[in-house]
Formats: structure tokens, C-alpha cells, sequence
């Protein structure tokens, strides 16, 4: 008998460009995963439009003010209510609490702009730039409490080429992000059930 697909809660802060791709890769009729519930800590994110017109329904809190644990417990309690399994964090540009990533060890994946594990962090595009580095690219790592460190599940690469700025060197590798992450939540899932 065919699994259930693997429910999925994608958590962003700005214009959603990967969750967008991940919601579509899960409109195939084989996908291992289906997107539940898409979560943001910023009430405006562009994402959030998106995410709505797909028809998932969303939830945006604003982290500004309150500890970052209980912001987290907040966060828990709505993946929880709507029985998600697996977190995909895309573009949530927010360090996630040990308690929050204790309780859901090998269910958080993450995408990062860089070659992990070179360029943790931000500017990473800048960064590799200046390196001089004949290559960038992207990153789908397991979460673990240290910043972009977990366990690298899927990478893919783009050349840097000459008079690229970090802008021009962005793109490149975002258009390599949405592929690469649909592909790695799906294996991911299946890996799941
Ligand atoms: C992506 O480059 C992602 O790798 C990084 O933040 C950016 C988010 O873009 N963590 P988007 O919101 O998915 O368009």
C-alpha cells in the first residue's frame, strides 16, 4: 500500500522563492511529501501570499519582543496541532532554540546558500567572491543546535564567473536552490516512512 506523503511545515521570513518551489514540487501526484502549514516569524513575508493563494494555510507571529524560547514553544505548539512531521526551514533567518531543535532531532532541514561547510552565516555569496572561489552553490543540511552545521544531505554547484557580484552570484545559485531542495525534501521523506 502507497505511505502517506510525509506532512510538511515550511518556516520562512521574506519572499518565499524556495518554499514556492517546494509547494510545487509537492503538487505531483507522486510526491512523498504534502505542505501542511507554512509558518513566519515576519507578519508581512511575501511568502505568505504565495503559500495562501497554493492554499495552505499560514501563520505568522513576529519574534520582535519576546524570548526566543517561548517564541519557539509558539512555533512547536502550531506544528504540532497540525501534525507535521518533517520542517523545512526556507529562507527563516532566525537562530531556532536547542529545546525547539531537541524536540525535533532529524526532522529539521535546512538550505543554505554556500558549499558547506565553507561560509556558515551570511554573506556567503560575498564571501566566496572574494575567495576568489572558481565555485559556489547550496546546501541541504539537517539542523543540529550549531548554525548551518548539521549533516549535509544534498549539495549542488554553480561556477563563480568572472565579474560576478554578489547579486549576479545569488541568483545563479538560486536557481540551483529551488531544484535541489524539492528534490532533497522528497528523498528525505521517502526516507521517512
Ligand atoms: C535563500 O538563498 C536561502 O538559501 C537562504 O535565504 C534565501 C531565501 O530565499 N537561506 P527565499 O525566501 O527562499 O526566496
Amino acid at each position: 500500500m502507497k505511505a502517506d506523503p510525509v506532512r510538511v511545515g515550511i518556516l520562512i521570513s521574506g519572499r518565499g522563492s524556495n518554499m514556492a518551489s517546494l509547494v510545487k514540487a509537492s503538487e505531483a501526484p507522486d510526491s512523498p511529501y504534502r505542505v501542511v502549514r507554512v509558518l513566519s516569524n515576519v507578519e508581512d513575508a511575501g511568502g505568505l501570499a504565495i503559500a495562501a493563494v497554493a492554499g495552505i494555510p499560514t501563520w505568522a507571529k513576529s519574534h520582535k519582543g519576546m524570548p526566543r524560547a517561548e517564541f519557539d514553544a509558539l512555533l512547536d505548539a502550531e506544528l504540532r496541532a497540525a501534525d507535521v512531521e518533517l520542517i523545512a526551514l526556507a529562507g527563516y533567518m532566525r537562530l531556532l532554540s536547542p529545546e525547539f531543535i531537541a524536540g525535533w532531532q532529524g526532522r529539521i532541514l535546512n538550505i543554505h546558500p554556500s558549499l558547506l561547510p565553507l561560509y556558515k552565516g551570511l554573506d556567503t555569496h560575498a564571501r566566496a567572491i572574494a575567495a576568489g572561489d572558481a565555485e559556489a552553490g547550496c546546501s541541504v543540511h539537517v539542523v543540529t543546535p550549531e548554525l548551518d552545521d548539521g549533516p549535509v544531505v544534498a549539495q549542488a554547484r554553480v561556477p563563480v564567473l568572472p565579474g560576478d557580484t554578489p547579486d549576479t552570484l545569488a541568483e545563479r545559485v538560486l536557481g540551483q536552490e529551488h531544484a535541489l531542495y524539492a528534490r532533497a525534501l522528497a528523498d528525505y521523506a521517502r526516507s521517512l516512512r
